[in-house]
């Protein structure tokens, strides 16, 4: 693994248990109700195998379970001690320390793949989205919950200040880890803005790639379509 992916997971793995409490304070729990749209456009069906990657704490997937029954689930997620109390909340899933980059199932495995703020933190996102596709089936879909920036001059303002001072000074004092507060902000100001992370998508070998907006623009749920060739 390289350092900087690394750097990232050491990172999960301190911050794993204030996760949950600092997720839900900082995003007054709108988070909630993104993970709920972001599942009802996965088009998720009974019967079907998902992967909830990154899944870390499993809110995700317990959300999915609650939503949708019949489903097989699986939680990947490089964090250990993340996955860990992930596994505390949903002992009916299944949970297997997969990174993103080097994914540990065979080609054609799932029939939705699903990642909730965590694509931002694949380094290599190229890589990272040729091995979802790799282990998503034909006519499969992906749905990328992330961060987003805002448009709009009067709110991207105010969102800056919150995002880059009070949200790492809070998540600080909680977490006792500052510098990973600050990482947020960020990893969402150095994600490849719409055109690039469109072509990203399509050139992984997806067919293709429809952004869902939310909450004017701070988060996006992507849906990337695995043709059926
Ligand atoms: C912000 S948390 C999101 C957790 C969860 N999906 C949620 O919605 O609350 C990001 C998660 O991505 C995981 N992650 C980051 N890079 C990863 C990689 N390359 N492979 C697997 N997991 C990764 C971290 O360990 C962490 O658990």
């Amino acid at each position: 693994m390289e350092q900087k992916s690394k750097e990232i997971q050491q990172m999960f793995d301190n911050i794993a248990g204030r996760y949950d409490l600092l997720n839900r304070l900082l995003s007054f729990r709108t988070d909630v109700r993104w993970r709920k749209k972001a599942i009802r456009l996965a088009e998720i069906k009974s019967g079907q195998t998902v992967l909830d990657l990154a899944c870390g704490t499993a809110d995700m997937m317990i959300e999915m379970n609650r939503r949708v029954g019949g489903i097989t689930l699986v939680g990947g997620d490089f964090s250990y001690n993340m996955m860990k109390i992930g596994q505390q909340k949903f002992s009916d899933g299944l949970f297997c320390v997969s990174d993103a980059h080097n994914l540990p199932y065979a080609d054609n495995s799932f029939d939705r793949i699903t990642i909730s703020f965590g694509f931002r933190n694949v380094t290599d996102k190229p890589k990272g989205l040729g091995e979802m596709r790799r282990v998503l089936k034909p006519g499969g879909r992906l749905c990328i919950l992330e961060f987003s920036q805002p448009e709009g001059p009067i709110f991207s303002r105010l969102y800056r200040l919150y995002f880059t001072k009070i949200l790492p000074f809070i998540g600080g004092i909680i977490s006792g880890d500052r510098k990973a507060y600050e990482y947020l902000p960020d990893s969402v100001y150095k994600f490849p803005k719409r055109d690039v992370y469109r072509k990203m998508i399509l050139d992984a070998g997806f067919a293709d790639a429809q952004f869902n907006p939310m909450t004017f623009g701070i988060c996006d749920a992507t849906i990337c379509i695995k043709g059926d060739a």
